[in-house]
């Protein structure tokens, strides 16, 4: 996950010992997408956690797709695939911060929300003055929902 957040030059790099979290921690709220013929090739991953405060919400920490598999529909089949995770069951909103620049990221969850038949509002903001260095774009807040629980269920086969 590391090294492909690093690959993609668009990500905030995280240390290592992040994404390692990430694994143990949001084992059940995260997902990677993995080539069958190449599992040690990771062809995608969804980093998500339900936030402390209100565990109706799961927030997209970050999702990258290598960058050979982008725009052929596999991020959204990863968040799709991400609300049939065991630690997901409930989730009424997805949330995400997207920069201004980054078209696809923005694309992606509005089109997610297409396929599910629910809104994708910005609802707020964590400004460019908050980022250290002077270089760094807002990060614009994304609330996809509501999600019906139902329809969770379903996805999940049952
Ligand atoms: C953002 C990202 C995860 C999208 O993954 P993907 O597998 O390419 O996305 P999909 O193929 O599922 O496409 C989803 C939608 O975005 C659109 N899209 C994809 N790439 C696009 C691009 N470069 N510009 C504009 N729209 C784009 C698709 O057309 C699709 O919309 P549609 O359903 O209306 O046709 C991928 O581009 C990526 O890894 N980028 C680098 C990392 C990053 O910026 N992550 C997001 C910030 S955390």
């Amino acid at each position: 996950m590391w090294r492909l957040a690093v690959d993609t030059g668009a990500l905030d790099v995280n240390s290592p010992y992040a994404y390692l979290l990430v694994c143990t921690h949001f084992a059940s709220t995260s997902l990677v997408a993995v080539d069958p013929e190449d599992p040690e090739d990771l062809a995608g991953f969804a980093a998500a956690y339900r936030t402390p405060d209100d565990l109706d919400v799961l927030f997209v920490w970050q999702i990258a797709i290598s960058a050979e598999r982008r725009g052929a529909g596999l991020g959204g089949r990863l968040l799709r695939a991400l609300l049939t995770q065991p630690g997901n069951r409930g989730v009424r909103w997805v949330e995400a911060t997207v920069t201004p620049s980054n078209r696809a990221s923005e694309r992606l969850f509005h089109s997610f929300a297409q396929s599910l038949g629910v809104t994708c509002e910005a609802t707020g903001s964590y400004p460019a003055e908050l980022f250290p260095g002077g270089n760094h774009e807002p990060e614009v807040l994304y609330r996809v929902g509501p999600l019906s629980i139902d329809r969770n269920e379903m996805k999940r086969g049952r």
